[in-house]
């Protein structure tokens, strides 16, 4: 292929992915710095909270070499690819992408940057999404390559940051602040996940990872706070049994912070808050 064949291809995804976007309200993206906060789990409890408020969902799970929505929603099955596009599964009502279905359970998929970028350009040109209200990137831990090109080609309005409420994690969250904010993302939300287990023998408060991290962090950078969302073993269990807790336990306080944290993203859009 020479460089103006080439040129021409690029630039044909690129109306492909204005097209495909022109039918999507809002694009949020769900990162975090640290690995393991809670962002799969964020993401796709996100994409229900909103549905039941009347919304279209969608979620694109950009970590393409550890992807784990199709784990967290039960989804086994393989994707259709017609000649030129492919149809995003479909859980619960929320259309899903994910390289999972690509790759054997338990293989390494070792792939440079350039490479991971690809698929995800080809998860916004290709897929089938069709009009949706919000489409949700659950994003790799760091700060690398996807998050990029996700901010390039996607054009996301909202940055949803995870943090646990540990030192640690703020520190890594607050990276994660200071990318979004270079990346001129218009709206930024910090969401405290793991906030206090309660024990359910003596039915204290512990905070495992100490405590409002996530609030100090939202405040320093004068940005709202979205939330806390406690530790449940139940979102653990139903996460690894590919059932959001959104749906399955909707009263527990893990439900019911995350259906808060979707009203104030809405209610941020809505009155412009930044
Ligand atoms: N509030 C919570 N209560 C109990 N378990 C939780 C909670 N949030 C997340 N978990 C569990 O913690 C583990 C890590 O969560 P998750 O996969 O969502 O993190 P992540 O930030 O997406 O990780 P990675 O950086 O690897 O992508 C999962 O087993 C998940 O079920
Ligand atoms: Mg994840």
């Amino acid at each position: 292929m020479n460089n103006n064949e080439n040129n021409s291809n690029l630039s044909d995804q690129a109306i492909k992915i204005e097209e495909s976007l022109s039918k999507i309200k809002h694009k949020i993206v769900v990162f975090s710095g640290k690995g393991g906060v809670g962002k799969t789990t964020v993401s796709v409890n996100l994409a229900y909270s909103l549905q039941s408020e009347g919304f279209l969902t969608g979620i694109l799970d950009a970590d393409i070499t550890g992807p784990n929505v199709p784990k967290m929603l039960g989804i086994n099955d393989d994707l259709i690819v017609l000649d030129t596009q492919i149809i995003p599964f479909e859980k619960y009502g929320t259309k899903i992408i994910s390289m999972a279905s690509m790759i054997k359970n338990g293989q390494a998929l070792i792939w440079r940057g350039p490479m991971r970028s690809k698929v995800i350009n080809q998860f916004l040109s290709d897929v089938i999404w069709g009009e949706l209200d919000y489409l949700i990137a659950d994003l790799p831990p760091g700060t690398g390559d996807e998050i990029l090109t996700i901010a390039q080609q996607m054009k996301p309005d909202y940055a949803v940051v995870v943090t646990t409420p540990q030192e640690v994690s703020v520190m890594d969250a607050e990276r994660a602040v200071n990318m979004a904010k270079k990346l001129e993302i218009k709206h930024i939300g910090i969401v405290e996940n793991m906030a206090g287990f309660i024990c359910p023998h003596c039915k204290n408060a512990i905070d495992i990872f100490g405590t409002g991290g996530g609030k100090q962090l939202a405040e320093k950078y004068n940005l709202p706070f979205l939330g806390s969302i406690p530790i449940d073993i139940d979102a653990r269990k139903l996460g690894d049994n590919g059932k959001p807790i959104l749906l399955e336990k909707p009263d527990s306080d893990v439900s019911k912070a995350m259906k808060n944290i979707a009203c104030d993203i809405e209610y941020n859009f809505t009155n412009n808050i930044k």
